[in-house]
């Protein structure tokens, strides 16, 4: 019992059109405007991965993890309930937004996130056509990508996510006064990873998202366009110590930033766990 990938993330913006200049001519993503003014935004098979709110504000909305069946998600949600959780079903013009079957929600204070547990996606009837000419992204059978928190509370948190959620812990990295742990709950190396609260980023904080791409070579492209858009870039060029994953990162216009990958290590059952005391091979220096 447990969750199966990361499926979607909503996001409230207050500045919809840089979000959309970084969507598209970075990341190809192809968007769709919804009568309310929202922007979903797709990048695979699912009809959308992220929603873009233009409510003024630059926050997390929502975080929505898929489960594998209807049965798993209801004792999901028995179990969240008899730890004391308000879990609410999502109503039916919000299972509409989302494009999901059915969808359960609760605030979870350790990475103070709305948190969405649902099951069935709508896939789309068409190819996905990407705004620039890319391969593609690696969600199949993976999820979305990673998304990784700050917390107050490292020990609760992993406790929560891996007792409760049914996460199982990869690894772990710690420098500088940084301490993280990385979750996996399908192949992908981490869908999860939770950091401690560092300097004045306090628990609770998006620290980032990550898409993998299918080429190396679209990532490359990436850091051209970046550069010549003047896109805030946050970590250069590098490779993670524990999952090698090459990447780069930018800071989006909601401050949280985006980590566009390529060639992650994968999940299997030789897998060990280890500790590092470095987060890359090489590269990576930050530059924002
Ligand atoms: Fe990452």
């Amino acid at each position: 019992m447990g969750v199966a990938a990361l499926g979607y993330v909503t996001l409230n913006v207050s500045d919809l059109s840089a979000w959309l200049t970084i969507a598209t001519k970075v990341f190809g993503m192809q968007p769709t405007e919804r009568p309310d003014g929202a922007v979903d935004l797709r990048l695979d098979e699912f009809h959308h991965r992220f929603t873009l709110y233009p409510t003024g504000e630059d926050s997390l909305r929502s975080v929505g993890w898929e489960v594998a069946s209807e049965e798993e998600l209801l004792e999901l949600v028995d179990d969240l309930r008899a730890r004391g959780f308000e879990v609410t079903e999502l109503d039916a013009a919000t299972r509409a937004d989302r494009k999901v079957r059915l969808a359960y929600r609760f605030f979870e204070p350790l990475l103070k996130a709305e948190t969405e547990l649902f099951y069935g996606p709508l896939a789309h009837n068409l190819a996905f056509a990407p705004t620039r000419g890319i391969a593609g992204y690696k969600t199949k059978g993976m999820g979305l990508g990673h998304i990784v928190f700050h917390t107050a509370d490292m020990a609760k948190a992993t406790e929560f996510y891996r007792d409760v959620l049914g996460f199982g812990v990869a690894d772990y990295i710690a420098w500088d006064g940084i301490d993280a742990t990385f979750f996996y709950c399908n192949p992908r190396h981490h869908s999860l990873a939770i950091m401690n609260e560092f300097a004045d980023i306090k628990g609770g904080t998006l620290n980032h998202i990550m898409i993998e791409a299918l080429s190396f070579d679209d990532v490359g492209y990436a850091y051209d366009i970046v550069r010549d858009l003047n896109v805030p870039l946050f970590m250069d060029m590098g490779k993670h110590s524990n999952d090698h994953m090459q990447s780069f990162y930018i800071r989006t216009p909601s401050r949280f930033c985006m980590e566009y990958g390529f060639g992650g290590r994968l999940i299997d059952e030789n897998w060990e766990i280890r500790s590092y005391d470095q987060p890359m091979l090489f590269g990576h220096r930050m530059v924002g």
